[in-house]
């Protein structure tokens, strides 16, 4: 097929990219372009050139699906040099979005024309890489160093508006797309190449003090990533070297970022999101029930921000509360976070009114009659859930959606305990529900295929990502979990200090340690749930000394003291002489002789559980995809996005490696709570890797 033709229009000629889905700049693009630029360079019937995409997108950037395999001619830099080289003006015709590559061939242009809707972006930070085609060397000349190293290092969508300040853009048209490029192109014949390269930058406003500030604004979300320091460094180049320099600093660098495994990691979890929504069964033809309104039951932290998760989007909602206390207090609460949003700007005062005109509160299981969809955040026990379900079921219309948020209950049983099973399924946000993006949709035994359609799409809706999990204690996230924080208190009471372990795993790139999170969440959470397993159902070795703080009082940061000691107004977990005592004295009483642990150790004891909770949960059919384990972990719990997630993470050490290893502990902690999955020891003894797995059952 050919991806770029031609079609004259007088002396103008238009060039379309059509390479679906969104105009990727796979070989055969890159090829069309530098061939035509090569042909109508010496065509004397052509005076200017248009370069426009079909479809729903102007060139979205290179073709991922490439990268990886060994790159073919003609390379991205060469093209962009070629057309920007042109003595005849080119112009690009921008709709959709121009990013990365793209963006880079339409710096290259002379002229860009977009439509009011289009969106310009440099998104190579987010797939471990850098803009390699002159992308970090032309936006500081054309948009300035302020604005370029904005987009570099977020990656953002900037709108045609604000690219038209920027300069990046030089017309939006609100007519004829096409049309209007070829008019900017006939102006432009006869004049001056106007080439952004050759744009000088006044390097004195843009010194090391400029960079040094900028570094500091992003260190903290950039902690442990590689390629946005190196973005940084190539604008440092553009600011103060000429443009063929700049070009070399920056493709030396962009080779450093692809070699770099976080390009891997980034780039796998880039279609990891993306596979979430295959689910095997459900078709586009898969029918889907309509949500025009949703009922939440519970007005706690919860329901709440799962509420506002709906009106964000124009659902409404009706909330149920059992007293009118309750249901104004929570109602209070979705006023103070949408206030809070006004006070930085992103609301205004009107939207932030509208937003609560979308709210309904009810004492009343009857006014949930008219919903499509009915969400319950009620307290965690089985009998609750069972009673609240049995309202449901009593007043709900036929064909209303039936959903459990709870975190660890059978929704199997829950099904079975209404009228109408095939309605129900698990819907488990994750706290704050209004900004955690994971949605685990738990698919029961028997929930109607249009259910889950519905749910799956309703995820995307309200800008979840939703992974589908089976039924089982913890369902993916909070299943796997389990595993890791029990290795995590292990090391403690074998003689790693509590702030030792959180330091390890932090410094691996979790967002915070196991024993802050504990304090966070509450530390009598997990005293509740043990009081009710039994003794027998979990390692008490490593939960005692936790109990014990508990039975002190020490329930978290909500009092101030758990396992850590907090300052009256002071999140900063401050480690206490006192915790210490008494982890050591129940360390005496098991008679176990504390020992450091290195931080390394404390981090594979914690992984090599972690994957081998996930390989269980694959193998036994409750996760679609490894890559589904990865975005949970990534998105649920903020493993770190440049690692991949868990199971990709497990590949790059080798899955021989991991069994090896688990066999290793088994040996040496007893084989307990060390049993390989028999899905890793099947993979590694194949010598094959999960996203082997993923590639020969992909659904
Ligand atoms: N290469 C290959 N495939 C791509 C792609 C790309 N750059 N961008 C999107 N796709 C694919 C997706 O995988 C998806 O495929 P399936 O339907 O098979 O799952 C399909 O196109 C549609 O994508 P989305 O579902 O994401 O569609 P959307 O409408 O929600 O979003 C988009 C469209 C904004 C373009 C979004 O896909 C996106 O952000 N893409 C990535 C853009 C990007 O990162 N570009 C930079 C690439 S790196 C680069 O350009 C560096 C360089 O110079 C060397």
């Amino acid at each position: 097929m050919t991806t770029v033709s031609k079609a004259m229009h007088g002396r103008v000629a238009v060039l379309t990219v059509d390479n679906p889905p969104v105009n990727a700049l796979s070989h055969s693009v890159r090829e069309g372009l530098a061939n035509q630029m090569t042909a109508l360079a010496g065509d004397d019937g052509v005076d200017a050139i248009v370069i426009a995409c079909a479809g729903r997108t102007f060139i979205a950037g290179a073709d991922i699906r490439e990268f990886g395999a060994p790159p073919k001619e003609p390379h991205l830099p060469d093209v962009v040099n070629q057309i920007e080289a042109m003595e005849k003006p080119v112009v690009a015709a921008i709709h959709g979005t121009a990013l990365g590559g793209g963006l880079e061939v339409a710096l290259s242009c002379h002229y860009r024309v977009a439509v009011e809707s289009a969106k310009i972006g440099l998104p190579e930070v987010h797939l471990g890489i850098l803009p390699g085609a002159g992308g970090t060397q032309r936006l500081p000349r054309i948009a300035g160093p302020a604005n370029a190293i904005d987009a570099i290092l977020s990656g953002r969508h900037v709108k045609a508006r604000e690219a038209l300040k920027w300069g990046v853009i030089d017309e939006i048209t609100d007519g004829d797309l096409v049309e209007a490029a070829i008019a900017t192109a006939e102006k432009a014949v006869g004049k001056p190449p106007r080439r952004t390269g050759e744009i000088e930058i006044d390097g004195d406003a843009f010194g090391p003090e400029f960079f040094a500030g900028v570094r500091k604004s992003v260190a903290k979300q950039t902690r442990g990533y590689f390629a946005p320091e190196r973005c940084i460094q190539c604008v440092e180049a553009a600011v103060s070297l000429p443009l063929a320099e700049g070009l070399k600093r920056e493709r030396e660098l962009f080779q450093e970022c692809a070699k770099n495994p976080q390009a891997k990691a980034l780039q796998h979890m880039f279609f990891a999101d993306r596979q979430v929504s295959r689910i095997p069964g459900i078709t586009k033809e898969t029918p889907r029930r309509d949500i025009k309104r949703v009922g939440i039951i519970g007005a706690g932290t919860m329901g709440g921000g799962i509420a506002m998760n709906f009106a964000n989007v124009g659902i409404p909602v009706t909330i149920l509360e059992v007293q009118q206390e309750a249901l104004d207090r929570g109602l209070g609460v979705v006023r103070k976070n949408y206030e809070r949003s006004a006070a930085k700007g992103k609301l205004t005062a009107e939207q932030v009114e509208g937003l609560m005109g979308q709210f309904t509160g009810t004492l009343s299981y009857d006014d949930l009659s008219d919903c499509d969809l009915i969400i319950e955040a009620v307290f965690e026990t089985m009998e609750i859930k069972k009673k609240v379900f049995g309202e449901l079921d009593r007043v709900a219309k036929p064909g209303a959606i039936l959903a459990s948020n709870t975190s660890y209950l059978d929704i199997d049983e829950i099904a079975a305990s209404t009228s109408r099973p095939a309605d129900v399924l698990g819907l488990h946000f994750f706290s704050p529900a209004n900004v955690m993006r994971l949605l685990e949709i738990v698919r029961a035994e028997i929930t109607a295929d249009d259910v889950l359609a519905t749910c799956v799409d309703l995820a995307k809706a309200i800008r979840k990502v939703g992974v589908v999990a089976g039924v089982c204690h913890g369902f993916i996230g909070n299943r796997m979990l389990s595993p890791y924080g029990r290795e995590a208190s292990l090391a403690v009471i074998e003689g790693a200090k509590p702030e030792e372990v959180d330091a390890a795993l932090y410094n691996f790139g979790m967002p915070m340690g196991p024993m802050t999170m504990s304090d966070m969440a509450g530390v009598d959470i997990g005293y509740l749930n043990r009081q009710g397993m039994g003794r027998e159902n979990y390692e008490t070795k490593a939960y005692d000394w936790v109990d014990r703080l508990v039975e002190q009082g020490r329930k978290g940061l909500k009092v101030g003291k758990g396992i850590y000691r907090y300052a009256e107004g002071d999140r900063t977990p401050q480690p206490d002489p006192e915790v210490m005592k008494v982890i050591e004295e129940e360390s005496a009483k098991l008679g176990i002789e504390r020992k450091p642990i290195p931080a390394e150790d404390i981090v594979e004891r914690c992984m090599m559980a972690l994957i081998n909770e996930g390989a269980k949960i694959l193998g036994e059919g409750k996760a679609y995809r490894a890559s589904d384990i990865d975005v949970v972990y990534v998105n649920g719990y903020g493993f770190p996005r440049y690692r991949g997630g868990p199971m990709h993470y497990a590949d790059t050490i080798g899955l021989k490696n991991v069994y090896a290893k688990i066999m290793e502990f088994q040996e040496k902690f007893g084989p307990r709570w060390w049993q390989p999955a028999p899905l890793l020891k099947e993979l590694a003894e194949a010598g094959k890797s999960f996203a082997d797995y993923d590639r020969e059952n992909a659904g």
